[in-house]
């Protein structure tokens, strides 16, 4: 089992970097934020108890999350290779990782930090729309009005949290509960740190470069 972490603040790119990755690499992209929506879409005891932290721009309690990655990688076999996004966001859940991967026996082989500016931030989750069909995520800079999903035909929408009210108390949960946790894997000797506010090509490069240099099997 090997793991790498996307880290980095809400609309930094990571759900866009994994996706690309995904099809680049053979690491499985494993998003909590897609699993928590899901499950809030399928109205299931987790999504109950998820919904109004995800709408409020706060985070969802510890265990729920933890229950829900163990799950996933009790699931998957000792060859599974996955690419966090949005996990861990705090040193709880770092530390479960920590303890997940070591009875294992598999290795945190990168933690990619995606650095952004907040205006830049802003702009990117203001204009972000989604494929209700098959997940696909886009910017409204990309499309005409009332586009559909240009991969499946999907009708586009946006995200309940990704108002600016909402999106401003996520960047402050961002600064006041995950950023901690670049110092961890900074001391941990696996951090890496790109600067995402240029082109998804760029910053998709340098993460490729990165994986690449140190993992083999690619
Ligand atoms: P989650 O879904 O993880 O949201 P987030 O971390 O806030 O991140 P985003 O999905 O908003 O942004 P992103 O970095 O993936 O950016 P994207 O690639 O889409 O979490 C949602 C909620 O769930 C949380 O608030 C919390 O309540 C809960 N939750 C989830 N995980 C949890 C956990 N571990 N613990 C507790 N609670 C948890 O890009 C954004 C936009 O920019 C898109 O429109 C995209 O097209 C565009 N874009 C991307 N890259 C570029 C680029 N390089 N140049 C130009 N545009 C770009």
């Amino acid at each position: 089992m090997k793991a790498i972490i996307l880290l980095g603040a809400p609309g930094a790119g990571k759900g866009t970097a994994a996706e690309d990755l995904r099809k680049q690499t053979d690491f499985q992209h494993v998003s909590t934020g897609d699993m928590l929506r899901e499950a809030v879409k399928s109205g299931s005891a987790v999504g109950e108890r998820a919904k109004s932290y995800m709408e409020a721009g706060t985070l969802v309690p510890d265990e729920v999350i933890v229950d829900i990655v163990k799950e996933r990688m009790d699931r998957d076999g000792p060859d599974a290779k996955y690419m966090f996004d949005g996990f861990p966001r705090t040193m709880k859940q770092a530390q479960m990782l920590d303890q997940v991967l070591d009875e294992h026996g598999a290795d945190l082989t990168h933690v990619l930090l995606l650095e952004i500016t907040e205006d830049v931030v802003l702009d990117r989750i203001a204009g972000r729309r989604i494929c209700k069909s098959c997940g696909a995520v886009y910017h409204v800079s990309q499309l005409t009005p009332g586009q559909a999903c240009d991969q499946c035909g999907g009708e586009l929408y946006q995200r309940p949290d990704d108002n600016e009210e909402t999106v401003r108390k996520r960047l402050q949960v961002f600064r006041d509960q995950t950023s901690s946790l670049i110092d961890y894997y900074e001391q941990k000797g696996v951090l890496h740190r790109v600067d995402a506010n240029r082109t998804p090509e760029e910053v998709q490069a340098d993460l490729l470069g990165l994986i690449r240099e140190s993992t083999a099997g690619l």
